[in-house]
């Protein structure tokens, strides 16, 4: 199976920042626990590549995106971490080139009608949108859909428990992301089964 079609299949994406890598595999086990086999590990942090490297390692079955990827040298360390997808908050042809060029997943973020376009130029037709809830969340997908009927969207930024069903009931979303299930203070202070229990919760609202 081909990475977007696990990201369709999982549906849900934890968006994670991680501090310390050490924290990283009972994290990801964490996350598996609560029935979900994916992650985005954040280069919001330093330990990114460390963590991403942590999980590949321990948990293979995870797919793991790395996120908030903003330059070409963080593609790299990315990939040689192990990382499976390359994500952006926003569209950078520099990174989506590089990417291509090295036969990357890649899939960059959007906010605008213009951005998609740059998308589209590029022959990307999967994209994050970023920061969704800010940007007008399910209402302005809806609007972007028309004009840009090709697209899929990967909706980040706001989305939790409540709101989460409201993106995913639309054909063009194929997944969603959010930290609510994974945040830095659950992450401080080791609430792993706490991370265990809100993951569960959101995979059993998917019924
Ligand atoms: C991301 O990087 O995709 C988002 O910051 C996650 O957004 P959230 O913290 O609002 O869930």
């Amino acid at each position: 199976m081909d990475y977007i079609e696990k990201i369709k299949k999982i549906k849900i994406i934890p968006v994670i920042a991680l501090d310390d890598a050490n924290d990283a595999v009972l994290l990801a086990k964490a996350l598996i626990s609560g029935g979900l086999q994916i992650a985005e590990v954040t280069f919001r942090t330093d330990a990114a590549a460390d963590s991403i490297k942590a999980i590949k390692k321990e948990c293979p079955e995870m797919l793991l995106i790395a996120g908030t990827v903003l330059t070409t040298a963080q593609v790299d360390e990315a990939i040689n971490a192990g990382g499976d997808v390359i994500v952006a908050p926003g569209f950078n042809g520099k990174i989506v080139d590089y990417c291509k060029s090295k036969r990357v997943p890649i899939i960059p973020g959007v906010a605008t009608a213009s951005e998609i376009e740059q998308a589209i130029e590029h022959e990307i037709n999967v994209v994050k949108f970023f920061p969704a809830e800010a940007m007008g969340g399910v209402k302005t997908i809806k609007a972007l859909s028309g004009p840009y009927n090709k697209i899929k969207f990967m909706p980040t930024g706001g989305i939790n428990l409540e709101n989460m069903k409201d993106y995913l009931n639309l054909s063009q979303v194929i997944s969603v992301g959010g930290s609510w299930m994974v945040s830095k203070e659950l992450i401080k202070n080791k609430k792993f089964d706490e991370i265990t229990k809100l993951t569960l919760e959101a995979v059993k609202s998917l019924d």
